[in-house]
């Protein structure tokens, strides 16, 4: 997600907070800006692109002291609301040009408060959904000033306090004010943000890595907290005013462990991010009255009525999470839905017309193979959808319409989060599919959005206990093959954990349907081999679970390993297990975004246990521009 740093002290603050930004790079992001407060007066610089950008336009700027001013903040953009642009790029100033603002998150109830802000006359000057969090501070900071009483860098924090009362979904959001020279202030609802204690100076950051070269003593905010910083100290409001108290701790990490949040590996960071990143994919999608919001997808009602079949395209992990679409949108909307590989798609000449809609899945948006289908797919007229982690990227400005995973950049190769995301996304559109044709009714598509935003808390119980799995990747990592099978969505978990297993510790691995291996591949198995078996929950489609749990019979018997993966509560299982991996309950077609995450640290353990490079595995790059 975004890069966030602020500062305020005794040095020139704006290369304090550009070398801050330089070391949250490593997060990925599309567009850089500044704003330092200098004699009255807050000056801004924004670009698209590199930081690098930025560096050339603050370099070429003459007549102002935007490099001595000593209060600034800083900011590196993944794009959520509007493209990656100048202008769309943080920081965002106010209509009177006197409050600059940074955001991470996503403001949910932006539209309205857009329209509201308009109403008063207010125009705004970019597409993002934090420009309405500048004109609503500016607008308190004024209101503020005419009631009398509060001065200074009390009327910043109270002026923050009333606006983010205002604000609904997840964000952090720094604001600086040209009459309150001396002070950054920040709030944070369901996003990351730490204060650096310094001497005579303070610093603000989306992580430590940002100011650990200055200061190694922390505070971590609590929720829904105001913080404001000055060069004499911090102070730590709720959101109602209230004196609240972050927690302090001090950094031993050095800075390269500190750009990982501690972690080994990105990839492990990433997996730990999955269930922040599921809750911001969902932050906004429910209305109140229980229908789906999409509102990136520009298709209409009527556009999504007349569709008579689905064909989802992507490639690798991406196309795992087709598969596991195709069992979900058949089943809620009753539509046939196909999942193609992007490679083989085109070449096929499959049958596409104005009443077809594919939706491609790519997290990076630039995967070659993926445009290609999708062209082909427009050429033939049918509607293209892109389910995409990237804002801007190529594969969503081609399609029709859009729903962005909003899963933060994602700087391993091997894809966790985004794969999870994607899934969310993709149950998002059956659902929505589902209640515009009618075949679901409100409340039917509201339970199951509440299993969807219950499973990050089942995800983070399950991250706690992983201690057994790494474990178990000590023990297999001389292993020779390792197999994975899985019937219905727990099919496509085996060829994922699979794929992961290849990339990552370059073993062979191979993922089968259950059932499939009578017919062929159960000959593989040895004395030893060890079968990782997704089993299916006894709830709902115990028949699934049964036949799985005759297929794990099946392989026991031939000599195999048996690793498996089951449901918390499904006792009977243990007795055909060498090694058992239990997940909270989830319902079946959402199972996979728990019964993924095990074999996601399997992978990852096992590759380190072999002293291979997990954020880079040989041969493969994060984006595949080429067919
Ligand atoms: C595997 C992996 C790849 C990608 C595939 C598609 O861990 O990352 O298999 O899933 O190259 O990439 P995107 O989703 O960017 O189109």
């Amino acid at each position: 997600m975004c890069g966030i740093v602020g500062y305020v002290g005794g040095r020139p603050a704006l290369s304090i907070v550009l070398d801050g930004l330089r070391r949250l790079e490593y997060r990925g992001y599309d567009s850089a800006g500044v704003a330092v407060v200098d004699n009255s007066t807050v000056l801004t610089e924004k670009k698209a692109g590199k930081l690098a950008n930025l560096e050339k336009a603050l370099a070429e700027r003459t007549g102002d002291n935007i490099a001595s001013g000593s209060t600034a903040i800083g900011h590196t953009r993944w794009a959520t609301h509007g493209g990656p642009t100048d202008r769309n790029a943080h920081p965002h100033l106010s209509a009177d040009g006197r409050v600059a603002v940074i955001h991470n998150g996503i403001i949910e109830n932006f539209s309205r408060l857009r329209a509201e802000l308009e109403s008063t006359g207010i125009e705004f000057a970019s597409d993002t959904d934090t420009e309405c969090a500048a004109h609503l501070l500016a607008a308190e900071m004024r209101a503020l000033r005419d009631s009398g009483g509060l001065s200074g860098p009390q009327l910043l924090a109270e002026a923050m306090r009333r606006t983010v009362r205002r604000l609904e979904g997840a964000f952090t959001l720094l604001a600086i004010d040209v009459d309150v020279p001396d002070a950054v202030v920040a709030a944070r609802r369901n996003s990351p943000l730490v204060v650096g204690r310094g001497q005579g100076e303070n610093f603000l950051a989306s992580d430590v890595s940002a100011f650990i070269e200055h200061t190694r003593e922390a505070i971590e905010l609590g929720q829904d907290q105001v913080v404001l910083i000055t060069p004499a100290g911090i102070e730590i409001t709720g959101f109602d005013g209230e004196v609240a108290e972050g927690k302090e701790f001090h950094i031993d990490w050095d800075s390269k462990a500190a750009e990982k949040g501690g972690y080994d590996y990105f990839m492990l960071k990433e997996i730990a991010e999955q269930p922040q990143a599921i809750a911001d994919t969902l932050l906004g999608r429910l209305s109140e009255r229980g229908e789906i919001v999409l509102d990136e997808v520009r298709l209409t009602d009527q556009d999504l009525r007349d569709i008579d079949k689905v064909f989802i395209v992507a490639c690798g992990t991406s196309y795992h999470a087709g598969m596991v679409a195709k069992y979900a949108i058949e089943h809620w909307t009753r539509i046939p839905c196909e999942v193609e590989l992007a490679s083989e798609f085109r070449y096929r000449d499959p049958i596409l017309d104005r009443s077809t809609l594919v939706i491609t899945i790519s997290q990076s948006g630039e995967t070659m193979d993926t445009l290609m289908a999708l062209r082909h797919a427009k050429e033939q007229k049918a509607r293209v959808l892109a389910i995409c982690n990237t804002n801007g990227s190529t594969i969503p400005r081609e399609s029709d319409a859009v729903l962005y995973t909003h899963g933060g950049p994602e700087i391993a190769v091997a894809s966790t989060k985004a794969f999870l995301t994607q899934l969310v996304a993709c149950y998002l559109i059956g659902l929505h599919l589902a209640q515009i044709r009618g075949v679901m009714y409100a409340d039917e598509v509201a339970a199951v959005v509440e299993k969807l935003q219950s499973t990050p808390d089942s995800l983070r119980l399950l991250l706690d206990r992983m201690e057994d799995v790494r474990a178990l990747a000590r023990d297999l990592k001389t292993a020779s093959t390792v197999l994975f099978i899985g019937r219905h969505v727990g099919y496509p978990v085996a060829l994922e954990g699979a794929l992961k297993l290849k990339e990552l510790a370059y073993m062979h691995a191979e993922g089968f349907a259950a059932g499939e291996l009578k017919h062929g591949p159960i000959s593989l198995i040895d004395e030893g081999t060890p079968v990782v078996c997704v089993v299916p929950s006894p709830a709902g489609r115990g028949v699934l679970r049964d036949k799985v749990v005759s297929n794990i019979q099946e392989v026991r018997a031939r000599g195999a390993r048996t690793i498996v993966i089951a449901e918390e509560g499904d006792e009977n299982v243990k007795a055909y297990a060498d090694h058992l991996i239990t997940v909270p309950s989830t319902p079946t077609l959402l199972a996979p975004l728990m019964t993924t995450v095990p074999l996601q640290i399997l992978a990852c353990e096992i590759a380190a246990a072999r002293g291979l490079d997990v954020d880079q595995p040989r041969n493969l790059a994060k984006s595949v521009t080429v067919e």
